[in-house]
């Protein structure tokens, strides 16, 4: 494969030096080893799937539009949120740097490899910083779910660092540039403890979740409920508790403090002393009080990953639905079963679980085991997900014809072949609703990378066999034509500012009409917040009944909290965004304005209005374009990249 490198590093500087948002460059950086295939299915009016080139602009509009250096963070994001940008910039940077390695041209001039480094670098600094507006001590108060994505954001960040150090000190055109720069790692090395020692605290806070008195096991979504537990908080706990075994580097820093930052000893700080460590207590005086590969995170994955797969907790289209409530808990009963099913289907849902396969493969494998079984699942599940977004795997195309200006069936979890959320159409997803189809096209593209199985000579887990490899490989290139029609819808909710939007179906048929997506969204038996068994409580809030609320004091007594939990918030509050339609005003009251914010520089200007001149856009319906929705299409473009690599 050659990609014009030449080109890349010169514009990519150009980046890093004026802040200029990629896509408004004027350099060619067409990759034309990556044309389409006779097997695509005929998309003709989106544009081509440049991949490279448009996952640097995705990536670099995305901190241009929404990072704000002098902060470093994504200030209209949600602290949850910002740890899944955090995972996607990370996950984005892996990609670029092993693009790099890919493309070594064996030759190596040292001013040609510098220029690379720099665009890897400027990003990395980025999450460097983010790394400390990172708001810890907030993020030990929420839900579990949302302390698991702050692990897995930061073991992203270390298995990116090892990867590009890797790139950095070995590969043939820089071996020499270390020693002539008078160092023996790349500079990110340093910041690994750092990283490492928040994911482990996180890890640990998270744990107490893990309950043992209802449903057998399982973790519980938010201490602050009514014990609900959920497909997402479980995935999340296998996902991380892997992750941790296999990435983790062991953690030295005793700190009982994500850092020493004066807000964390605040007075509602939960423990004055550190997390006793089960594994460690009793050598809490050596160096290394949390080693790596500590066996209690294997043992963590395994066993929440064989409570989930025993749960019941998914539907007959083979997709994972919400969670379990448990019947009569509320009212005293002694029920301890998971019975009371909510059959809410999110994408992520479906999608953090096949990072915690794919971690559980590899952990077999190391340890001498037969781990298919788990690879099996995964592509199971992820077939399962193709097929609901109405995709037709045997013959590669949408199983729905395209009609000009109607909006297709829905399948389950999409419709023509486009992933889909349930709010996506009726364009009220919130915040969270607006960050699930990136999470799992990041979930996906992990398990389905070319890097997947260890192929890097030195950086592999044991030996995959050739026949499982063979296997999994063939599978996952099965999924690209798929891939690639959802890369190309996503592409095609870009405005002229080159900001992904949130339905990326819309994307695909250009709708400009507002009949067809009324009709669409009144189609649809879409949930609401109180539809009994099936309730949107990530998009519409959780309702304020006994179900979901609880006797609060009642949650108390059986379920591990910090002290402010009682009568804390559910969740942090989301963020409300300009958009079409009437959104709160700064004071909480309605306001149909558009231009309130004019001081952030963060809030691009006109998102979420609509002007006379330009046409009819359903993805400013709603909270609009945001870093969410950004996330979301630089997602799924290095989802991808990693997984066309098999093709090559
Ligand atoms: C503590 O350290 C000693 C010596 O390194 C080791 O033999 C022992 O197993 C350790 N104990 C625990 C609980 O990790
Ligand atoms: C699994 O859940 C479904 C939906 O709630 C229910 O109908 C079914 O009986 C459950 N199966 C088992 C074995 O509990
Ligand atoms: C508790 O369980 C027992 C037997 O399982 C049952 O007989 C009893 O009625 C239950 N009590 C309540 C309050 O549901």
């Amino acid at each position: 494969m050659l990609v014009p490198w030449a080109v890349v590093v010169v514009a990519a500087t150009a980046v890093s030096a004026t802040s200029t948002p990629w896509s408004s460059l004027p350099i060619d950086l067409k990759d034309k080893t990556r044309t389409r295939t006779s097997r695509d299915v005929d998309s003709s009016a989106l544009p081509d799937v440049d991949v490279l080139d448009n996952l640097f602009a995705a990536l670099s509009d995305m901190q241009t539009t929404y990072f704000q250096n002098w902060i470093g963070t994504w200030p209209d994001a949600i602290d949850w949120t910002r740890a899944v940008m955090s995972t996607h910039v990370s996950a984005a940077l892996r990609t670029i740097s092993d693009e790099f390695e890919l493309s070594q041209p064996g030759g190596g001039v040292v001013g040609y490899v510098l220029g690379k480094e720099e665009v890897v670098a400027g990003y990395f600094a980025d999450i460097i910083g983010y790394y400390f507006a990172e708001d810890a001590f907030a993020l030990r108060n929420q839900a579990y779910d949302d302390m698991l994505w702050v692990v897995l954001g930061w073991l992203e960040a270390i298995q990116f660092v090892d990867e590009h150090n890797d790139v950095f000190s070995n590969s043939a055109s820089t071996a020499g540039l270390p020693s002539m720069l008078g160092t023996d790692a790349w500079y990110g090395n340093r910041w690994v403890p750092a990283f490492a020692h928040r994911a482990r605290i996180f890890w640990e806070l998270a744990s107490k979740g893990w309950d043992t008195k209802l449903c057998g096991g399982g973790m519980v979504w938010n201490p602050r409920l009514t014990p609900y537990k959920n497909a997402v908080t479980n995935e999340l706990y296998i996902a991380a508790s892997i992750g941790m075994y296999l990435y983790f580097p062991g953690d030295s820093n005793t700190s009982p403090y994500v850092s020493n930052a004066a807000s964390e000893t605040a007075p509602c700080s939960p423990s004055p002393s550190p997390s006793p460590s089960p594994s460690g207590d009793s050598n809490s005086t050596n160096s290394q009080v949390w080693p790596a590969r500590d066996p209690r995170f294997i043992v963590a994955a395994q066993e929440a990953h064989d409570w989930l797969t025993t749960s019941n907790m998914t539907n007959t289209a083979g997709l994972y639905v919400d969670g379990f409530h448990i019947s009569g808990y509320t009212s005293g009963g002694n029920n301890t079963r998971c019975d009371e099913r909510d059959e809410m289907v999110y994408t992520y849902n479906q999608g953090v679980l096949l990072s915690g396969l794919l971690g559980l493969y590899q952990a077999a494998l190391r340890d001498g085991r037969s781990g298919e079984n788990y690879l099996r699942e995964g592509h199971t599940l992820i077939q399962n997900v193709i097929r609901a977004t109405g995709f037709d795997l045997e013959h590669n195309r949408p199983t729905d014809p395209i009609v000009p200006n109607r909006v297709p069936p829905w399948r389950g979890l999409g419709r023509v072949g486009v992933l889909e959320e349930a709010c996506d159409a009726t364009g009220e997803c919130s915040q969270d609703g607006q960050t699930f189809k990136g999470v799992w096209m990041h979930h996906f593209g992990t398990f389905c990378s070319l890097r997947a199985l260890g192929s890097r000579s030195g950086s592999g887990f044991g030996s995959t066999s050739e026949a499982v490899r063979a296997q999994h490989e063939a599978e996952c290139r099965r999924y690209i034509p798929w891939l690639r029609h959802n890369a190309r819808a996503a592409l095609g909710t870009k405005d002229d500012r080159g900001l992904f939007g949130m339905w990326w179906t819309a994307g695909l048929l250009g709708l400009r009409s507002t009949d067809s997506v009324e009709q669409a969204a009144d189609a649809e038996p879409f949930p609401t917040s109180d539809d009994g068994n099936m309730v949107d409580y990530r998009n519409r809030g959780v309702p304020h009944n006994e179900i979901w609320m609880g006797i609060v004091d009642a949650v108390s007594e059986i379920l591990p909290r910090g002290p402010s939990a009682k009568h804390g918030p559910a969740r942090p509050q989301q963020k409300p965004l300009k958009g079409a339609g009437v959104n709160p005003g700064p004071d909480g009251s309605p306001s149909t304005t558009t231009s309130t914010r004019t001081e952030s520089r963060s809030e691009p200007s006109g998102s979420g209005s609509q002007t006379q001149s330009s046409p009819w856009d359903p993805n400013l319906r709603g909270r609009g374009r945001t870093v969410e929705t950004q996330g979301g299409g630089l997602a799924v473009l290095r989802a991808l990249l990693v997984v066309s690599r098999l093709e090559v």
